[in-house]
C-alpha cells in the first residue's frame, strides 16, 4: 500500500496534482501541506495538514505517523520571486531539498518526486533543442538551486539508493491555481487579462521563446516517471521535458482567433534577462526513449481550453 506526502499542495502544480494522486491512491492515501491553507476541493476530498517544510522534526514526525513511503515535494521559491529575495530563496529551495532527502534515508522512504526546470540552463547554453547533457551555468537564483538540486538527487540515489525521480520543467500553463512567481507566468496571465479586459501588457518581449507545457500533460509527464520501472532511467538528475514552445508574439495571435478584439503590448521587466538566459525550446528525446513521454495538448488545443475554462470560471 503506498501512503503518498505532497509538500506545497496549495500551489499552481500541488492543487491538481494532489487531487490526480488521490483518484490513483486513494483519498485517504494522500497526505496534503502546505506552509498555507488548501483550496476547497483538496479539504474535502482528503487528508491536509499546515506544515513548513523547513521544519525538519515535524516533517519526520508527519512521514512517521502517516506512514508515508512516496514523497511529491513541490514548495520552492520561483525564478521571479527568487531574484528579489536571493538568500531566503535559497534556504527555501536547498534546505526544503535536504530535509526530505534526509528524512528520505532515515525512513527507507520508496520514492521522491522532486521538480527541476528550464532554469537549470544558461545564458551559454545552446538556446534551440537544448539537449539533455549540456553546457549548464545558470545566472538566476533559482536555477542555480535547481541546478545544485539535480546534483544532490542524484547523489542520493547513487550513495543511499533512494529513488529520486525529477523532471526539468517548462513553464506551466494552468487555469486552476494562479502561477507563483516565475518567469513564464505572463503565459497564464495573459488568459485572464484577455477574457477580462481584452488587454494584456506582457512583461518580456514579443519575440521571447520559451518552452510552455499545459498542466495536464505535465502531470502525466510526473505521474509516468514516477510510475516507470527503475532499471527504464538512464538518469537519475532530471530529465528535460520539451512541451510546446511559443512567443508572447504568438500565443496572442493564437487568442485572437477566439478573442478577436484582444490587444497584447510589451513592457519588459526584470524578467526579460531571466527569460533571455533560458532555451527557446528543448530536446526531451531521453525522456521519449527512457519512459515514454507524450504529449496532447497543442497551442491551439491548449489555448482552447484555457479560454474555455476561465470563462467558465
Ligand atoms: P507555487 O509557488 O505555485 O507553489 C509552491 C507551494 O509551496 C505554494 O503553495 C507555497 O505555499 C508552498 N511553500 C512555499 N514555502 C513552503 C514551505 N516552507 N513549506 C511548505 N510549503 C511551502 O509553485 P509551483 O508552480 O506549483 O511549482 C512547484 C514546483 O515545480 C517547484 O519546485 C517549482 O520550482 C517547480 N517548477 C514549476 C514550474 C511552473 O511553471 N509552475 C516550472 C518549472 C519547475
Ligand atoms: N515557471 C518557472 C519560472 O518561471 C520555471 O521554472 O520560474
Amino acid at each position: 500500500m503506498e501512503k503518498i506526502l505532497v509538500i506545497g499542495c496549495s500551489g499552481q502544480i500541488g492543487s491538481e496534482l494532489t487531487l490526480e494522486l488521490r483518484k490513483m491512491y486513494g483519498d485517504s492515501n494522500v497526505v496534503a501541506t502546505d506552509i498555507r491553507p488548501a483550496p476547497a476541493d483538496i479539504l474535502e476530498s482528503g487528508p491536509f495538514e499546515i506544515l513548513d517544510v523547513l521544519d525538519a522534526g515535524k516533517l519526520q514526525l508527519v512521514c512517521e505517523h502517516e506512514k508515508i513511503t512516496q514523497v511529491y515535494h513541490l514548495a520552492a521559491i520561483l525564478s521571479g520571486n527568487a531574484e528579489k529575495r536571493p538568500m531566503p530563496s535559497w534556504e527555501i529551495n536547498m534546505r526544503s531539498l535536504f530535509n526530505v532527502l534526509e528524512i528520505a534515508k532515515a525512513l527507507k522512504l520508496k520514492k521522491i518526486f522532486w521538480p527541476s526546470s528550464i532554469a537549470v540552463f544558461g545564458p551559454t547554453t545552446p538556446r534551440m533543442n537544448t539537449p539533455q547533457y549540456t553546457t549548464m551555468e545558470p545566472n538566476t537564483v533559482y536555477g542555480i538551486s535547481k541546478l545544485a538540486g539535480e546534483r544532490w538527487i542524484e547523489y542520493y540515489y547513487q550513495k543511499y539508493g533512494i529513488e529520486t525521480r525529477s523532471l526539468r520543467y517548462p513553464g506551466l500553463i494552468s487555469y486552476k491555481t494562479e502561477a507563483g512567481g516565475g518567469t513564464t507566468d505572463y503565459a497564464v496571465e495573459i488568459f485572464y487579462d484577455a477574457i477580462k479586459t481584452g488587454k494584456y501588457e506582457c512583461f518580456l518581449s514579443s519575440e521571447t521563446a520559451l518552452p510552455m507545457m499545459f498542466m495536464p500533460d505535465a502531470i502525466k509527464a510526473t505521474i509516468d516517471v514516477m510510475e516507470a520501472e527503475s532499471f527504464k532511467l538512464s538518469l537519475r538528475s532530471s530529465y528535460n521535458v520539451a512541451g510546446i514552445c511559443f512567443t508572447p508574439h504568438t500565443l496572442a495571435n493564437e487568442i485572437k482567433k477566439q478573442i478577436p478584439d484582444f490587444e497584447i503590448s510589451y513592457k519588459p521587466d526584470f524578467r526579460q534577462a531571466i527569460a533571455d538566459s533560458w532555451p527557446d525550446c528543448i530536446d526531451d528525446s531521453v525522456a521519449q526513449k527512457d519512459w515514454g513521454l507524450t504529449y496532447e495538448y497543442d497551442l491551439p488545443r491548449m489555448t482552447q481550453v484555457m479560454i474555455d475554462e476561465i470563462r467558465r470560471k
